[in-house]
């Protein structure tokens, strides 16, 4: 009793001590310490972090990897963070939460592109409170089924490496960055280098546990219903609950895979391997995936081959001969190398990779911000020449084009949430990067703006498509009417993530899981009124 009322004394002073000079009385309402004062009865003193505790900056940055999201996180912080260590706690926060009229973000690995699972993205919203699901990372891999349950808190490297190295002969599909966490990245989608081969990571989600919006624990896929089970699966995070856990369908991958990277400037013919690329990439072998980076007037082709380098070098010496890759370009290894290889490079020599796969630091880089589109007609060579300008003066940046094909055009366009499916050639991912100044100056990037507007008639329309896992602000955010967040106003970004049949049938399930609209962001799913 003594500890537990200590806990309630040292989360409520931190509040004060944190934020006073901006802190107006209705900011700061009696709920928030009422809501401490719930939490502290269910959860343990250590696994709640006041702003005023010497921990709590740490770690709310631990997991921030844009550094334009910084300052706007710590000068407007949570009213705690939640470090859960069982479902018990998580479900206690959203009692709580519930009870005394405070919202709680969820965060797992932390890499939002606009920071939603840890800060807000309006300077107006509700203070809420965090809840971080680092401390839930176990993996449980069962070899003889091909299946693993994983939480929500790990990394996809360490998933990556557990799979490998207690099934070898398996892996999983899922995306490029190791310290990306598989709670927010399996409830956008989770794109891949083997998505064409085994599509997105939820496609091959099989079952999972997670906490309602009542902060009831549902134990699996039957206690969640057809419908809850479908929307988790990719129709973004935030929305219907909170997910711990995931069952998923492990994939065969061979004993050897091959990495290769050809390089291509603009007078070697950039542009026109680009545009041959559209087509191309799509339409290749299933075991064969080649992305293109586009930076400095450059394009990078970089491939993923599920098989060894001769076959490679052969289909591509027949299918896509401009690119002249030989056995030269090819590095063989297994696939959890592999997994590593795509980020780390050649670091993987240096660094044994556990160090590289299972380390949940990482640099907090610089200024960020992230666009997409769909691409379904290929663009023309004139229309590539321009792009390749882009971006020009002193100005830096990327794009990044992902090749759908395969069995992402097999599977319907609402088999899960995300739609992007048969009539895409494939994904383009603008990036922006530039370096602002540690107090948060500088945040308005300054060219991908344009590009964006530049592109419009050349991609995805009627919605312009988008993807939820790279979310964008700039697309359009929520408006609460008469409490609740409004259809209408969340059609804009909605449809471009879901299409037009998804996003409503996502709200409908909003409506039956969440009808109050508990669980609410700048761009949270709103539940569909009954007169819709
Ligand atoms: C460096 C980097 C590389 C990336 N590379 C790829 C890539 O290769 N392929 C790709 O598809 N995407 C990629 N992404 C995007 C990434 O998939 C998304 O940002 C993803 O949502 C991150 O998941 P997270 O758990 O790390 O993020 P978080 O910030 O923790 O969460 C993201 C969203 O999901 C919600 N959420 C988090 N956990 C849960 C949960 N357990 N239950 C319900 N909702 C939850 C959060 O509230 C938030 O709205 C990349 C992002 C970064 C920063
Ligand atoms: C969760 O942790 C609490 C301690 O905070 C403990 O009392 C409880 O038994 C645990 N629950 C489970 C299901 O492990
Ligand atoms: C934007 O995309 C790039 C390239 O994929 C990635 O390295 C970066 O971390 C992304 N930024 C955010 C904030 O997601
Ligand atoms: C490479 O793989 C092909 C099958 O895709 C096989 O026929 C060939 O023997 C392999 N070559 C080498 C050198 O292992
Ligand atoms: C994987 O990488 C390690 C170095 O981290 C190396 O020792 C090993 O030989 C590689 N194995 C394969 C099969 O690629
Ligand atoms: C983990 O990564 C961080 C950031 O890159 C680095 O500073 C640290 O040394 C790494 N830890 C280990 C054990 O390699
Ligand atoms: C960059 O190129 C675009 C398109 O050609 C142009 O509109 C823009 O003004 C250029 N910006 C700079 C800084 O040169
Ligand atoms: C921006 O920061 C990066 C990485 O820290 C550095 O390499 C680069 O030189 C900087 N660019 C400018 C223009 O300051």
């Amino acid at each position: 009793m003594a500890s537990i009322s200590l806990v309630v004394i040292i989360c409520v002073l931190g509040f004060f001590v944190a934020a006073p000079s901006q802190a107006s009385p209705s900011d700061h309402s009696d709920n928030d310490n009422d809501f401490l004062r719930c939490l502290s009865t269910d959860v343990p003193g250590q696994l709640v972090q006041a702003p005023s505790s010497p921990s709590f900056t740490p770690l709310l940055v631990s997991s921030i990897r844009n550094a334009r999201l910084v300052a706007p996180a710590t000068s407007r912080p949570p009213i705690c963070i939640v470090t859960p260590t069982n479902a018990s706690h998580v479900q206690a926060a959203v009692r709580c939460g519930r009870r005394h009229a405070v919202r709680v973000r969820v965060r797992s690995g932390g890499h939002d592109c606009e920071g939603l699972s840890y800060r807000s993205g309006s300077p107006k919203s509700e203070a809420f409170a965090v809840i971080d699901l680092a401390n839930l990372h176990a993996v449980t891999v069962d070899p003889h089924e091909a299946t693993a349950w994983v939480d929500s808190g790990a990394g996809i490297g360490e998933l990556y490496y557990h799979v490998a190295t207690a099934a070898p002969g398996l892996g999983f599909p899922a995306g490029v960055c190791p310290t990306i966490g598989v709670g927010g990245h399996f409830s956008g989608g989770g794109m891949g280098l083997m998505m064409r081969k085994h599509g997105l990571s939820a496609d091959n989600v099989l079952d999972a546990t997670m906490v309602d919006a009542q902060g009831n624990l549902l134990a699996d896929k039957k206690a969640m219903g057809d419908d809850l089970f479908w929307a988790i699966r990719g129709g973004g995070g935030g929305n219907f609950g909170i997910v711990l856990s995931w069952k998923v369908r492990l994939v065969p991958v061979p004993p050897t895979v091959t990495f290769f990277k050809v390089p291509k400037t603009m007078e070697q013919g950039a542009v026109d391997a680009v545009t041959k690329w559209q087509t191309l990439a799509p339409a290749l072998p299933d075991d064969l995936s080649v992305r293109v980076v586009v930076q400095n007037r450059e394009a990078n082709f970089q491939a993923l081959h599920l098989g060894n380098c001769s076959a490679a070098v052969a289909t591509m010496g027949s299918r896509f001969p401009e690119l002249g890759v030989t056995t030269a370009d090819c590095k063989e290894m297994s696939w959890l190398n592999y997994t590593a290889y795509i980020f780390f490079g050649d670091a993987i020599n240096a660094k044994p990779l556990e160090a590289l796969l299972l380390n949940r630091s990482m640099p907090l880089g610089r200024f960020v911000k992230n666009k997409s589109d769909y691409v379904k007609k290929p663009l023309t060579k004139e229309t590539w020449d321009k792009i390749f300008q882009w971006p020009n003066g002193t100005a830096t940046g990327q794009l990044v084009m992902e090749p759908h094909g395969g069995i992402m055009a097999r599977i319907s366009a609402d088999g899960i949430p995300f739609p992007h499916r048969s009539s895409v050639l494939y994904n383009i991912q603008y990036v922006e990067f530039w370096n602002g100044t540690a107090a948060g100056g500088d945040v308005t990037p300054k060219w991908v703006g344009s590009l964006y507007e530049f592109m419009a008639p050349f991609v995805s329309k009627n919605p312009r498509g988008a993807y939820v896992n790279y979310r964008d602000l700039d697309i359009g955010t929520n408006k609460v009417v008469d409490g609740v967040t409004s259809y209408e106003s969340g059609k804009v970004w909605g449809e471009s993530y879901f299409g037009p049949e998804n996003y409503r049938r996502l709200a409908k399930i909003k409506r039956t899981v969440d009808a109050d609209d508990y669980f609410r962001s700048e761009q949270s799913m709103p539940p569909l009124s009954l007169s819709q």
